[in-house]
């Protein structure tokens, strides 16, 4: 029987992360890596229970080169093999405006996203390169091209993911890599809980206001998109900076 690929998420456990671990569960297995939430990590692998991925947890913390190091190295002594798919979707939001933040929440959000990102692209790609065959999605934002007060260093890193994507995927498109990034709007998940409900709570006159599509996305919205991006039928699509955002990137600037 031929081996599933294997396919590492970062944040896999919730949210977006976990959209795309659903999409992905029919043909690959999975390492899902989180933070340290056990609960939603264990919800997340029963709802996966019934597909016939094999799915491994693995808690750690990520902030840099060497916690990614010690991730990559469970991987693949957990499943005695290298990740062929890389998803980078972990991360959160430290939002505050710039002069009123402490300089130590930009630092670790640069870390947690976008070295990490890094990280683990450059330990993955080592034996990808070997391989000649590798897939590799990153999760940018529309903040990462649109400005929003309150949101500097996320803005900062989710740019750096679309340069880092960009160029990565240049440098390494001919061993048979592709390197993605998608950048969503608005999408329901534990890190949005606050907004959604604040526009759910303001109705649907004022969703259709910052959202054309008139609705909140889903992670399931997300999640099969990134699961073409891994599947051998995307091998032509390499740097792409995709929006999954309803219409809100489109700059309606109204009357
Ligand atoms: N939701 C949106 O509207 C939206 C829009 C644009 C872009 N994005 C991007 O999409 C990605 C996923 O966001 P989401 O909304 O799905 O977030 P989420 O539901 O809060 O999930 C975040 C996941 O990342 C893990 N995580 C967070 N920080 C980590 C760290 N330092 N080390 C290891 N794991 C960590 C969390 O683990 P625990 O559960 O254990 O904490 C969780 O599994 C992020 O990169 C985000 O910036 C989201």
């Amino acid at each position: 029987m031929e081996q599933k690929r294997l396919a590492l998420i970062t944040g896999g456990t919730s949210g977006i992360g976990m959209g795309v671990a659903k999409a992905l569960a029919a043909t690959c297995d999975l390492a899902l890596a989180y933070a340290g939430n056990h609960d939603r990590a264990k919800a997340a692998a029963e709802t996966l229970a019934g597909t016939e991925s094999k799915v491994i947890l693995f808690p750690r913390h990520l902030g840099g080169y060497h916690d990614a190091s010690l991730l990559y190295q469970d991987v693949v002594s957990g499943f005695g093999k290298h990740p062929e798919i890389l998803v980078n979707s972990a991360g959160r939001i430290r939002d505050g405006f710039f002069l009123q933040t402490d300089f130590s929440a930009h630092e670790q959000l640069i870390q947690e996203h976008l070295l990490v990102t890094m990280a683990l692209s450059q330990l993955a790609l080592k034996s990808m390169y070997g391989k000649r065959y590798g897939r590799i999605v990153n999760f940018s934002s529309i903040s990462g091209t649109y400005a929003k007060r309150g949101q500097v260093n996320y803005a900062a890193v989710k740019a750096g993911i679309i340069g880092f994507t960009r160029t990565l995927a240049l440098e390494v498109a001919h061993r048979g890599i592709t390197v993605n990034a998608l950048a969503p709007g608005l999408v329901r998940t534990p890190m949005t809980a606050g907004i959604v409900q604040y526009l759910e709570n303001a109705g649907r006159k004022e969703i259709a206001k910052h959202i054309p599509a008139g609705f909140i996305g889903e992670p399931e919205d997300i999640g099969p998109l990134a699961a073409f991006l891994c599947s051998d039928h995307a091998r032509y699509i390499t740097g792409a900076i995709i929006p999954v955002d309803g219409g809100r990137s489109l700059g309606d600037t109204g009357i």
